[in-house]
């Protein structure tokens, strides 16, 4: 049986690698939701008009570009993150996605909500605002980037604001959400964490023979 595992969370939380782990450990599909909406808002810095359309018409390959991951692009995707037409044009591809026959792990900030409200496991990976900002200046650094820890700090307080409080799909757990606190926890916890989560979730289901 198919299943699906909706992870959600505000940026660098650590979903993302949560996700690839979950995806590793169980043998399923993992699609990063944000990457869709990061190559939306790419093609709107670079002057496209009808992003309705571009989002309709992503194909696996798009979300491979290096510099999706660039801060100017991450602005730009929770800009764009705020329009119902972007967010509409993007569902179709992701709840496709999440019916993989092989199960799927999909990541983002609706997926338990909107994009999948009947996922199996249903987690929404936190951690506070200094600590996710630590991360990701030192992954920024480490990838050559010059920017100083408060620009990073400011920004996320920025994208925090744009993802919780915009009207369409706001970021939020779901009410059935398993929920991790990452601040406090290596890397290595985290994983193990979530994966005892998801364990105990589909154990329960009788859904996993893991
Ligand atoms: O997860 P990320 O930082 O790569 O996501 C980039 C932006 O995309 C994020 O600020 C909000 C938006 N996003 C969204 O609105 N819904 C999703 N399911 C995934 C991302």
């Amino acid at each position: 049986m198919s299943f699906a595992v909706a992870i959600d969370g505000p940026a660098a939380a650590g979903k993302g690698t949560i996700a690839r782990v979950i995806a590793d450990h169980f043998g399923l599909e993992y699609l990063d939701t944000g990457l869709l909406y990061r190559f939306v808002g790419r093609a709107r810095l670079e002057g496209a008009q009808d992003l309705a359309e571009i989002a309709r018409t992503i194909e696996s390959g798009d979300l491979k570009h290096v510099d999706l991951r660039a801060p100017a692009v991450s602005q730009a995707a929770s800009e764009v993150a705020k329009m119902p037409e972007v967010r509409s044009a993007l569902m179709a591809l992701q709840r496709r996605f999440a019916k993989i026959p092989k199960g799927a792990v999909l990541d983002g900030r609706d997926i338990g909500t909107v994009i999948c409200p009947e996922a199996d496991v249903k987690l929404y990976v936190f951690a506070n605002r200094e600590v996710r900002a630590k991360r990701r200046h030192l992954e920024l650094t480490a990838n050559g980037l010059d920017i100083p820890f408060e620009k990073v700090l400011s920004d996320l307080q920025v994208r925090d604001c744009l993802d919780m409080e915009r009207s369409e799909a706001p970021l939020r757990p779901a009410d059935d959400a398993l929920k991790l606190d990452t601040s406090e926890l290596t890397v290595d916890d985290a994983n193990q964490r979530a994966i005892a989560l998801v364990t105990a979730q589909l154990n329960k289901g009788g859904n996993l023979s893991h």
